[in-house]
């Protein structure tokens, strides 16, 4: 087996996003592309010798072939050891564990988290530190400059390897583990959670419907809940992972898990729903009758968190993304703990996570985790809500309808223009940008505008600025509207405008969501002129 060098030409559009480089398969599957990123990688980032990397992916299409391209590469680029997942499949949070559990240099993560599968969908690789979470953004970057000049990269020539197998390879000099992708996650779910209460809970009666989207979380929630936890046969419904996610769009909200919301329902409900997206970091919950917003999610484990074994002794922290509702920032302030504000994407809760500043952290678009890992974690959130349950006997309903009688409620939705026009989009924010420093003091109705920027965040453990990451427009009365361009789409420009209003009046906190922002509907169309500049009358996906 020989390295052979194999010249190529830059790509100039390998800038990762919120979460690392997607494109269309069509894209990677460009001679070279995939490659080019993968090459990077290894020159940007400086791997000690001896070092172990976890490679693996949601099991989309391509998934196979890049893991192969990659194993290639890295053998040639003198990894030492690489950890596979079997078949190619590990969840991201799963690779997270990995890393740290085995004190690997980092890993590959082969996923376009909750966008289309198959040959005509997305596909995405994303580098992890050390620390199992997403490399920060001075590592992104110096890789991003290698994309733009590369001239060559490494590979070995080799047969492809057995990723069916478990058990150890050699590939080169380098060698290659197979692993099972779903023992060593369930047995850190073990440790963190008292599975003997949520056991007695289902052995009760208490049924559970997951719904894995035909994605990457099928055979853990099989294992965990079916089988560990003695949840029916059945209970995880569409859990074999499939190239195409079955032709489905794995992302857990109302819209995409439409049936798993129409059973929850419905007469027949089960007492608990879920959903988990293609790579298996997202969640939803429902309960009987019930959606629970994942803000509203995120705030209601932060407050009940200690009930779980691993955070008995209360927690350091919290954070949010800076779109993600303020529910959380009331049950930190009522416990006495601080609560950060961080740009989108899980890769700004690393370094407080890190720094013990916080425990507990999440983002409005279904993303919950904690210190466990350095990823979110879909599984894990289900966990925290069965063990809460279990201890508590209550519902979903009665748990969360409590939850905002205690605390108000932060109405809170939000509005997606996907696949605009990139220029017309760049128009609509950079029209909002101008018109910042107007924004003060004006009227909409009842509403006077208190402040607008454009959101900057300086991470206090490091003092790294990150800027222009969404225009805010706060009002008087608290209410809130963001407006910021997604950075994970792969079709035109898709326009997030986030809506939030507190109520306080604890006789008005079970209004239905659309209505309660209707006014926040009107003002940000108002503002931002978004009917004309999107070409749309209403959003494609209200979640
Ligand atoms: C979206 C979500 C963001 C999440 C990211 C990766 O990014 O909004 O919260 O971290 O996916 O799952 P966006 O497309 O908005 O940039
Ligand atoms: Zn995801």
């Amino acid at each position: 087996m020989t390295v052979i060098t194999v010249k190529t030409k830059a790509f100039l559009d390998q800038k990762p996003g919120t979460s690392g480089l997607r494109k269309k398969v069509k894209q990677f599957q460009v001679q070279h592309y995939l490659e080019n990123f993968v090459q990077s990688i290894f020159s940007a980032v400086e791997f000690p010798e001896n070092a172990t990397l976890v490679v693996g992916g949601d099991g989309r299409y391509y998934n196979k072939e890049a893991i192969q391209t990659i194993l290639k590469m890295a053998a040639a680029n003198g990894i030492k050891r690489v950890l596979v997942g079997q078949n190619g499949l590990l969840s991201t949070p799963a690779v997270s564990n990995l890393i740290r559990k085995y004190e690997c240099v980092g890993g590959i993560v082969l996923s376009a988290s909750h966008n289309p599968g198959g040959p005509n969908g997305d596909f995405g690789i994303k580098f992890n530190a050390a620390n199992g979470g997403p490399a920060l953004e001075r590592v992104t970057d110096s890789i991003f400059t290698v994309t733009k000049s590369i001239t060559e990269y490494q590979i070995l020539e080799s047969d492809d390897i057995d990723l069916h197998t478990l058990g150890c390879s050699s590939l080169g000099d380098m060698e290659v583990e197979i692993i099972d992708p779903v023992i060593d996650y369930v047995k850190m779910m073990e440790d963190l959670f008292d599975f003997n209460a949520i056991q007695t809970m289902i052995a009760g009666g208490f049924s559970i419907k997951f719904d894995a989207m035909h994605a990457i979380t099928g055979p853990y929630a099989k294992a965990i809940f079916e089988e560990r936890l003695g949840a029916e046969a059945g209970s995880v419904i569409n859990a074999v992972p499939l190239t195409d996610f079955g032709g489905g769009h794995p992302d857990p909200n109302p819209v995409y898990a439409k049936t798993l919301v129409e059973h929850m329902f419905s007469e027949t409900a089960a007492d608990f729903g879920a959903a988990s997206d293609g790579d298996g970091d997202r969640n939803i919950i429902l309960g009987k009758g019930i959606y629970v917003a994942p803000s509203d999610s995120l705030a209601i484990l932060t407050a009940n968190a200690h009930i779980a074994p691993a955070y008995k002794n209360g927690i350091s922290g919290a954070a949010r993304s800076m779109p993600t509702s303020m529910a959380v920032d009331r049950v930190a302030a009522d416990l006495g703990v601080p609560c950060f504000e961080t740009p989108t994407g899980w890769k700004f809760f690393g370094n407080l996570l890190d720094a013990n500043q916080i425990t507990i952290c999440g983002e409005e678009s279904a993303g919950t985790g904690s210190d466990h890992i350095r990823e979110k974690d879909g599984i894990w959130a289900v966990l925290l809500w069965l063990n809460i349950l279990a201890v508590t006997q209550k519902s979903v309903k009665q748990l969360t309808t409590e939850h905002w009688r205690k605390f108000g409620r932060n109405y809170y939705s939000r509005h997606d223009y996907e696949g605009i026009d990139k220029a017309a989009a760049n128009k609509l924010m950079n029209d909002l940008r101008s018109k910042l420093d107007q924004f003060p003091g004006r009227c909409f109705g009842l509403e006077q505008i208190q402040k607008a920027d454009d959101f900057e965040y300086c991470d206090p453990t490091d003092n790294s600025v990150t800027s222009g990451q969404g225009v805010r427009i706060i009002f008087e009365s608290g209410c809130r509207i963001v407006f910021r361009l997604s950075g994970t789409g792969t079709d035109g420009a898709t326009l997030r405008v986030y809506l939030e209003r507190y109520e306080g009046d604890i006789s008005r906190t079970e209004l239905e969501t659309q209505d309660a922002l209707a006014e926040m509907i009107l003002i940000a169309d108002q503002i931002a002129d978004l009917s004309t500049l999107t070409g749309m009358d209403k959003p494609s996906v209200i979640s």
